[in-house]
């Protein structure tokens, strides 16, 4: 009888490890190469309006300081998940339908790529903080660390800005 308590208390740990590998984007890894470039650029998309509605209130005190709170934590959650969104073989070279902008030095230099996305992580948690702090100077400077830290840090070496 008392075995059972470890055994589930084992499982339960291997699922946590699972999950924190980033297994969890099993549901991602099983859609076609196709259907992976097109969830991802929904994705970044996302990240897309998350920032401009984190712009207009930083640059024009539009909205709220909680709702950019709330955007960025939302972009947090995105980046934990960007690596499970770049399985091998769906770079641009590989996947033309729909045609994406993923360079293959992601996949030659994949730690420094986790970094990029990693710092990603980190920088939208100093601006979830700026958010709950309330002032907007130090959420536009947060804003423009993202951006430039960010986004801009990985889109600089491994992609290229689609015609669309
Ligand atoms: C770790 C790398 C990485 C980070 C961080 C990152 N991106 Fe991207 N992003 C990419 C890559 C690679 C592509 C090209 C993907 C493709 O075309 O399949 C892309 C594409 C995009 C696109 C175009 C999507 C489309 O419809 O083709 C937008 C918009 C975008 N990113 C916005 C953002 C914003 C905003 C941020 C920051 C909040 C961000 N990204 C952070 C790697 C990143």
């Amino acid at each position: 009888m008392n075995i059972r308590y470890p055994v589930s208390r084992n499982f339960l740990a291997l699922t946590i490890i699972a999950m924190a590998a980033g297994l969890m984007a099993l549901p991602v890894l099983a859609a076609t190469p196709s259907e992976t470039v097109q969830l991802r650029q929904e994705t970044m998309k996302k990240l897309g309006k998350h920032m401009n509605a984190i712009k207009d209130f930083a640059m024009n005190g539009q909205g709220s300081a909680a709702d950019v709170a709330n955007r960025a934590g939302e972009i947090g959650k995105i980046a934990a998940g960007i690596p499970a969104m770049f399985p091998e073989g769906t770079g641009m070279d590989e996947v033309k339908d729909p045609k994406n902008g993923a360079k293959p030095e992601i996949w030659l230099d994949w730690d420094n790529f986790l970094k990029a996305a990693a710092k990603l992580e980190v920088e939208s948690k100093a601006l979830e903080a700026a958010g709950n702090g309330g002032d907007q100077e130090v959420i536009k400077a947060a804003f423009q660390n993202l951006g430039k830290n960010g986004c801009g840090n990985c889109h600089k070496p491994y992609r290229i800005k689609l015609e669309k």
